[in-house]
């Protein structure tokens, strides 16, 4: 498998291997004090095996541990340090620019705008000297209340995966290693350090390992993170199964596996069964691997093959090269800030929008009173590793302001403090005045991070009492509404949900947050954002409540491959809002479905076409989501996967053809007795539609 370029000059392999030869021949015999390694016409392998053979086992096992975010120089040899440093929502080293959290990111369903954001970060993790982004964050979101739930794409393999390549591509094309994290089952931050993951195989290749397989095999990428949890009874840094035969044998991983910081629990199980790199300091990486390996029960052999990787990374990086030098990214530039606006206003999804509200009519509107805890500060992010602290941050009360105060009078109130249980009177009297004497009423309420952090989880799925609270009493004395929320994942609504006209979820939406809602607000921007993950009706509707947090250390994912929309279709639950789910200022209608042909054989792949029809007023994005059902079959499967998805940009009246490709792949199942993925001939249904519930074009095909 050619994971990486074999010649950083561009050269053929062949001519490579020539060369070099040539090259190291003539090295050697003229001049022992060249170092060879430092060649950059050399092919690469060759440059990893002549340093390599320049090392004592002192130091390679040197280069095997970091301290704080930087792996340990060998300076006989110079080999530097590889500099580290969190994503993945903008780069966490002093000040930089927030992009939104991911599971924004993840609810524009546009891989487009995640290779900009990806390029826009490993840009500014240049301008910092930095060489590894510790991210994309890819765990599934398996348990709503997950506090670390915002920082990934959500609760669908397939959309993690294809966000994840664009992800990954373009950060390494700016040569910053990416760094695809936790691996693996890190779904749950109660217990984080020690909690074993009881998961069938089945679950794992099919909803938990997807994106990191993808991450791999078709984003290269160069590093992968290890998390802190066990699975199925082994740490993930000690884990063979997941490190050495899924990740390096089965997926032909060659760059290296990072602890996560403190994740490492042992020296000879986790360097016999996979870890490369101990992080954030040598503990168990140390004179204890070094004895180890001279008591043979680490072969040197083992330790020469981390080595390989971390070399070979460093040499895809340019860092014997001075090529990270060279080229020195960029921060917090105009382009980069316009990139964090567009994520953000594309993140947006409008959940609800009772006699189209929205988009607010300035000309209709005198005053508009704005409450809540969350309007005068930006929640820009989430809490934890992934923190970012941006150079500005635009509050939505500071981007209604500059966008409509000079023509509606706004009313500001608090109402209550985001952490108030109970809302102190005199606030509360407040806002209800404030919201009586206004045309209309918009509540920026949710959570911030405080509520969704790295280390700990959500205690329920509820929002703070005070804010629910709030939100009756203002809809009793005003009848248009608005609800915006910052939250990095669902949030119950029962209380209110019927009272008021419209909800946007915003997520945490990163510096520009302000901006980006007051456009949306206005009608600037056609919201196009959906639900990465489904929003229940109930804690006991999910998935993860009978299991969740898990008991005596272990929690079991005992609903399979059944996890989020899976679960929810095989139970006939019914949801708040549905996968997928997301509404426009403008309407579409799907027609004309075509699939051929309608049989295949094995090897073949089916095409699908639809005609997509903006058929409302104004100018609008849809996200086209292509689902397929198995409908016979030897195993359960779910009664609808997503398989395909595609962002559409259309005029007025405008229509276009959109079509798909599926691969076997897409109508496979991972098979346990079998230990591969099988594809069992019989008809299987194409859904097309508009979220996971709204299906408007079906079709069939056959697999002879
Ligand atoms: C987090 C990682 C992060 C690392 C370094 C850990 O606690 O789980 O996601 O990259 O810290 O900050």
């Amino acid at each position: 498998m050619n994971l990486y370029p074999k010649s950083k000059s561009g050269l053929s392999t062949g001519l490579a291997l020539i060369l070099s030869i040539f090259l190291i021949s003539l090295y050697s015999s003229q001049n022992g004090k060249i170092l060879l390694y430092k060649n950059p016409e050399l092919f690469m392998e060759n440059r990893v095996e002549e340093l390599l053979k320049r090392m004592t086992l002192e130091e390679k096992i040197t280069l095997l541990s970091g301290k704080g975010f930087e792996t340990n120089p060998v300076e006989r040899l110079g080999i530097p340090s590889i500099r580290m440093c969190d994503g993945p929502v903008g780069v966490r080293w002093d000040k930089s620019t927030c992009f939104p959290s991911s599971i924004g990111m993840a609810a524009s369903w546009d891989t487009e705008l995640i290779s900009r954001i990806g390029w826009a970060i490993a840009r500014e993790v240049k301008a910092k000297g930095r060489h590894m982004l510790l991210g994309p964050c890819i765990n599934i979101n398996r348990v709503p209340m997950g506090g670390r739930n915002f920082e990934s794409f959500g609760e669908d393999p397939y959309l993690t995966s294809r966000l994840t390549v664009s992800y990954v591509k373009i950060v390494q094309e700016q040569g910053v290693i990416a760094t695809p994290k936790h691996y693996a089952c890190n779904n749950q931050e109660w217990e984080r350090h020690s909690i074993n993951v009881k998961v069938d195989e089945r679950a794992l290749r099919e909803i938990y390992l997807p994106a990191f397989q993808s991450a791999v095999e078709e984003g290269r990428a160069w590093s992968i993170m290890a998390a802190y949890n066990k699975v199925n009874g082994f740490h993930c840094t000690e884990n063979n199964h997941l490190l050495n035969d899924i990740l390096k044998n089965e997926w032909g991983f060659e760059g290296f596996v990072v602890s996560d910081w403190g994740a490492t629990h042992s020296t000879i199980n986790a360097a016999n069964f996979g870890l490369d790199l101990e992080m954030p300091e040598r503990i168990y990486f140390g004179e204890d691997l070094l004895k180890a390996v001279k008591s043979v029960e680490v072969k040197e052999s083992i330790i020469d093959d981390k080595v390989r990787r971390i070399l070979r990374v460093m040499f895809l990086v340019g860092l014997f090269d001075g090529k990270s030098n060279l080229d020195r990214g960029a921060l917090d530039t105009k382009e980069h800030r316009e990139i964090a606006l567009q994520a953000a206003r594309e993140g947006v999804v409008l959940l609800k929008n009772e006699r189209k509200i929205l988009p607010i009519n300035i000309e209709k509107m005198k005053s508009i009173a704005v409450i809540g805890p969350n309007a005068a500060i930006n929640r820009h992010g989430g809490g934890g590793s992934s923190a970012v602290s941006p150079f500005y941050s635009i509050s939505p009360l500071e981007g209604l302001k500059k966008k409509i105060g000079n023509d509606v009078e706004i009313n500001y109130s608090l109402g209550c403090k985001l952490e108030d249980e109970i809302s102190p009177k005199e606030l509360f009297i407040d806002a209800v005045t404030t919201a009586k004497k206004s045309d209309m009423v918009i509540i920026f309420t949710g959570l911030s991070n405080q509520f969704e952090s790295e280390g700990f989880d959500r205690k329920d799925l509820n929002l703070p009492e005070c804010q629910n609270e709030l939100i009756e009493k203002i809809s009793e004395v005003n009848k248009n509404v608005v609800v915006v929320l910052n939250t990095g994942s669902p949030v119950l609504m029962n209380r209110w949900i019927d009272k008021v006209s419209a909800v946007v979820e915003a997520w945490y939406p990163g510096q520009e947050g302000g901006n980006a809602i007051a456009d949306i607000l206005f009608g600037y921007y056609n919201p196009s954002g959906k639900l990465p993950v489904a929003f229940p009706l109930r804690w006991e509707d999910c998935p993860a409540y009978l299991t969740y947090p898990g008991k005596d250390g272990e929690t079991s994912y005992s609903e399979g491959i059944f996890v989020g929309y899976r679960y929810f279709d095989k139970k006939n639950i019914k949801t708040l809002f549905p996968f997928g789910h997301g509404l426009s200022y403008t309407t579409v209608e799907y027609n004309n479905i075509e699939i051929f042909p309608d049989a295949i054989s094995d090897d073949e792949v089916v095409n699908v076409k639809i005609d997509l029809k903006n058929s409302g007023k104004i100018e609008g994005a849809e996200v086209v989501q292509l689902y397929i059902r198995d409908v016979e079959s030897s195993v359960e499967r779910p009664f609808k996967e997503l398989k395909g998805f595609k962002k559409v940009n259309l005029k007025p009246g405008e229509t276009k053809t959109i079509s798909f490709t599926l691969e076997r792949k897409a109508i496979s199942f991972y098979d346990e007795i079998r230990k591969d993925w099988v594809a069992e001939p019989g008809e299987f249904e194409v859904l097309i539609g508009s979220s996971s519930q709204d299906i408007r074009l079906k079709g069939k095909f056959v697999l002879k």
